[in-house]
């Protein structure tokens, strides 16, 4: 069993889709083990994903992410990260499969409801940005 990182975003915490998105997630077979409600400073988004710094869309990324409150939690499964990858589907919910969380609730490429991490070793990282030890269950 193993872990991974994820975030519902401002997009789907506004169009009150908090629930039905745990619902999936849970109904997939993941357990909750780290869950926060809070919102990104400039500072907390432009470190999260300073590797897309170089990027031309970095500045709407940043924007997007600090806009409103989000939901951070991690989740735990056999292959988590990508299962979870899976179900969430791709990048632009116009390329997401039927049925994944971004098929249903995503908007557009930046806007695309989930985050979810892409490597062990990031969902590590990106876990221990948000939870101390002690939030972890
Ligand atoms: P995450 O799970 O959020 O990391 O998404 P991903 O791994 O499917 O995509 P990637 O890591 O390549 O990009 C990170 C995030 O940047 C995406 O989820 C989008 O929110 C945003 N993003 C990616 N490409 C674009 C783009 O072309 N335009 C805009 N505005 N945002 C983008
Ligand atoms: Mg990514």
């Amino acid at each position: 069993t193993n872990r991974t990182f994820t975030m519902i975003k401002p997009d789907a915490v506004k169009n009150g889709h908090i629930g039905a998105i745990l619902e999936k997630i849970t109904a997939a077979g993941f357990k909750i083990v780290a869950m926060k409600y809070t919102q990104l400073s400039l500072r907390d988004a432009q470190e999260f994903y300073g590797v897309h710094r170089e990027r031309p869309f970095f500045g709407e990324l940043v924007e997007f992410m600090t806009s409103g409150t989000i939901v951070a939690a991690i989740l735990e499964k056999e292959n988590a990260v990508e299962d979870f990858r899976a179900l969430i589907g791709a990048t632009n919910p116009a390329d997401a499969a039927e049925g994944t969380i971004r098929k249903m609730f995503a908007t557009s490429i930046g806007e695309n409801a989930v985050h979810g991490s892409d490597s062990d070793e990031n969902a590590a990282i990106e876990g221990s940005f948000h939870f101390a030890g002690r939030e972890i269950y």
